[in-house]
């Protein structure tokens, strides 16, 4: 079995599987190589060939166990009608919502819209170690709607009133995204991703009395939906603190990825039957070793007999030296044997 698998389903506790969230991308001079000459983002997300290449990239570099496709959580949105772009040093910019145009979108466009990352995953399967994972991903159905509606204010404020005196029907705006999310998972599955992880990574913009309608239940339904057609599923809720204990007993995924805030051993002890990941914060990785090493070692020792991922709290920084990356994957893996 798949070893990220066999701790997502059967909650194995004698190894310690390590990935990287955002390992493929930004801190590698060759995904930098390539973007150089690839300036439209979407296209090279659309781009089968050079996306399975950006995928294996870290995986030529380190003993990691798990891949994960190139690709972004936009792609729905884009397949959904709205255009995409990246702009330097600002980040994502989509063309306005508009609800008709949205609501026009079927299946089977979407599908063939978003046929180039199917088709990278199964290039990427072919060439991946039978052994290692290959993780797909989607982004919630919150996390979609902060940027399909430009939510975000300066910082980390959200506008949740432009959503709410928008007269538009945002419960139909819900359940069409966590429809075609299903859809987009099912046909990464169908093309060779053994893993999915929902990345619902403004979560933490939520207001508490709106965690269950924006958070809990449509993260719970794609999840009852992996959870049915047997695909491992992990959740990352960011930023929603102490609710992430509300949020394991009403999801119930197989595996939750723990942000950099939360108490590695308030988790240990108060999220159950779930496998955990993650949790070192990035920014641990652009310090010297004799804060880095002991922070990792912190990780592995609380997570010594539980099932647990090695990954980190958020991505790995665009700063982040490719060497400290193999520092790291080398110290967990060495520390996996060491437990054997
Ligand atoms: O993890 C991986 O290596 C796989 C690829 C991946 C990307 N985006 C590629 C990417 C994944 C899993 C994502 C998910 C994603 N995309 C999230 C959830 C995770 C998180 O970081 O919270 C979000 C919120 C997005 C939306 C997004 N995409 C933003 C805000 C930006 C701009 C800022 C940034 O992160 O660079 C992107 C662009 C993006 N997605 C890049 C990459 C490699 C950088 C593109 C560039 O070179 O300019």
């Amino acid at each position: 079995m798949i070893k990220l698998n066999n701790l997502l389903i059967n909650k194995d506790k004698s190894c310690t599987p390590i990935w990287f969230m955002r390992q493929a991308g930004r801190y590698l001079p060759e995904f930098r190589n390539i973007r150089k000459n690839n300036k439209d983002f979407i296209k090279l997300c659309l781009n089968s060939k050079l996306s399975s290449e950006i995928t294996l990239q870290p995986i030529r570099r380190y003993d990691l166990d798990a891949a994960i496709i190139f690709s972004d959580i936009l792609m729905i949105p884009f397949a959904l009608g709205q255009s995409v772009e990246f702009k330097k040093n600002f980040g994502p910019i989509l063309s306005s919502f508009e609800i008709n145009k949205f609501k026009k979108q079927n299946i089977k466009d979407f599908s063939r819209k978003l046929s180039p990352v199917y088709k990278a995953i199964s290039k990427t399967r072919n060439k991946l170690e039978k052994s290692k994972s290959l993780i797909c991903f989607v982004g919630a159905p919150w996390t979609l709607i902060v940027y399909m509606f430009a939510l975000k204010k300066n910082g980390n404020k959200i506008n949740f009133n432009k959503m709410l005196d928008k007269n538009l029907d945002i419960e139909f705006v819900l359940k069409k995204l966590i429809k075609y999310s299903i859809i987009h998972i099912d046909n990464q599955i169908k093309a060779g991703a053994d893993t999915v992880q929902i990345f619902d990574s403004w979560a933490g913009l939520i207001p508490n009395n709106y965690l269950k309608k924006f958070c809990y239940k449509p993260n719970q339904e794609i999840v009852r939906h992996c959870k049915k057609k047997k695909i491992p599923v992990i959740c990352f809720p960011k930023g929603i603190n102490k609710n992430y204990v509300k949020f394991n007993n009403l999801v119930r995924p197989d595996g939750l990825s723990l942000d950099y805030k939360v108490n590695p051993t308030w988790a240990k002890n108060n999220l159950k039957n779930v496998c955990l990941q993650g949790g070192l914060d990035p920014k641990f990785l652009l310090k010297k070793d004799s804060h880095l090493i002991p922070a990792v070692i912190k990780y592995l020792k609380i997570f010594e007999n539980f099932p647990y991922i090695f990954n980190l709290g958020h991505g790995v920084l665009p700063k982040t030296s490719p060497k400290t990356i193999k520092k790291v994957v080398n110290l967990v893996k060495s520390y996996n044997g060491n437990k054997k």
